[in-house]
């Protein structure tokens, strides 16, 4: 296998973007990221993207996006795995430049949720039909079901993922291209309204519109684009059983902990190299749960980590420093390439107020449904 080196980035503003289509917003996001290497061709695209059938009535995304850069006839498809989308995008882009196929491919995510479909149903097609939506249940349900096994498991309380959200929207205001870049106190968390108990309002990721893109290309010929690459150290995938019900422990994402093991062992790295993460905190429960299963703290210590700081800004493991899903937004198909561009920039140490110094070692971990697929990836700066 080839190296495989991140070369550019590009990405829009999250939030509500009445303004933008679709294809608006994975062309904005594709051409920062095309101006940024200088160059206007690639070999292949790789789109991921969660439901835009469901969302705005639009299927083959793979050759609209590449017709909508003027590339029609290059290689192009749509990748699809629920929120993880974006990773699996990145993923699969990554597998081509390192076997040889291609030399440079866009990796790009894209999700357009406010066009007037029924959000939580679409995103609820995410989940088991049989066993789970076709019951009622929505992510928002899932995500509180877990949250009360992690509260009966661990003593996990409210206010311990309260501090969650207050720690990423901290984050998020220092991001100008975040959704919500606004600080709350932990006094607003607990004071929103309930939207599934024990969730409220300011424990769950908005409805947001946005796109994010990457350039890759093998490591050796990264220096024509770029003079500070980000090396693609490790690419891990796994996947647990569909149904919440199903697992043996529904207080712990067990595809979070393989991907992460496998990523690790592929990097020839332990969670105490890392130095930035990205983790997917779609609910503030998801934060605490995805850092337990990545070993940046015990099994049943993430309930502290907001609270004390040790996971913010600062802190011994800086996660979330984008905002998260939270603050930043979560533009289903997107945010799995988004969070990876705030590893990149970190690298490269082009974070601005959210920069964390030194940093080398960065890991983005992106999940779909309800942690039945999910996907790390551990990069580099040299
Ligand atoms: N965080 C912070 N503020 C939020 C917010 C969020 N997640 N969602 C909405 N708001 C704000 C809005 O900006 C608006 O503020 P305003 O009155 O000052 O304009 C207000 O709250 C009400 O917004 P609205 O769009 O009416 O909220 P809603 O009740 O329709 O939706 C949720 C709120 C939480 C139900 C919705 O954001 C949601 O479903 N989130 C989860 C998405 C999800 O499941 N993703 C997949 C994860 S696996």
């Amino acid at each position: 296998m080839r190296e495989v080196a991140i070369v550019a980035a590009g990405m829009t503003r999250f939030g509500e973007l009445w303004e933008s289509s679709l294809r608006d917003l994975f062309a904005d996001a594709a051409l920062e990221a095309l101006r940024a290497a200088r160059t206007d061709r690639v070999d292949s695209i790789v789109v991921g993207c969660m439901a835009p059938g469901q969302f705005v009535g639009q299927e083959h995304l793979g050759p609209l996006m590449a017709d909508q850069l003027g590339m029609a006839g290059v290689a192009a498809t749509r990748v699809e795995s629920a929120c993880a989308s974006g990773g699996v995008a990145l993923r699969t882009a990554f597998l081509e430049v390192a076997s040889g196929m291609s030399d440079l491919v866009l990796a790009a995510g894209v999700e357009k949720m406010n066009d007037g479909a029924d959000v939580t149903a679409v995103l609820a097609t995410a989940a088991d039909q049989e066993t789970e939506a076709y019951h009622g249940i929505t992510f928002p349900g899932l995500y509180a079901m877990i949250a009360r096994a992690h509260m009966q498991a661990k003593g996990t309380t409210e206010e311990d993922l309260a501090w969650v959200a207050v720690k990423n929207h901290r984050h998020g205001a220092l991001n100008p291209k975040a959704q919500f870049g606004r600080e709350v106190k932990l006094e607003d968390v607990m004071c929103s309204s309930m939207v599934s108990d024990p969730l409220r309002l300011l424990h769950c990721s908005p409805v947001t519109d946005g796109a994010a893109a990457l350039l890759l290309c093998p490591l050796d010929q990264a220096k024509k684009y770029t003079d500070r690459p980000v090396k693609i150290r490790a690419s891990g995938l796994a996947t647990s059983t569909m149904a919440l019900a199903d697992r043996k422990d529904p207080a712990f994402l067990d595809a979070v902990e393989l991907a992460g093991q496998r990523a690790y062992k592929m990097a020839g790295l332990a969670p105490q190299d890392v130095q930035v993460a990205e983790v997917h905190d779609c609910f503030t429960i998801a934060e605490v749960c995805c850092i337990e299963a990545l070993g940046f703290v015990e099994k049943c210590g993430g309930r502290h980590a907001a609270r004390t700081g040790e996971t913010a800004l600062g802190g011994r493991i800086p996660v979330n420093t984008s905002g998260g899903l939270k603050s930043k937004g979560h533009p289903v198909g997107a945010t799995g390439v988004a969070q990876v561009i705030e590893i990149f920039e970190q690298l490269r140490g082009e974070a601005g107020e959210r920069q964390v110094k030194g940093a080398r070692i960065g890991l983005a971990q992106n999940m779909g449904g309800s942690g039945a697929s999910s996907v790390v990836h551990i990069l580099e700066g040299v």
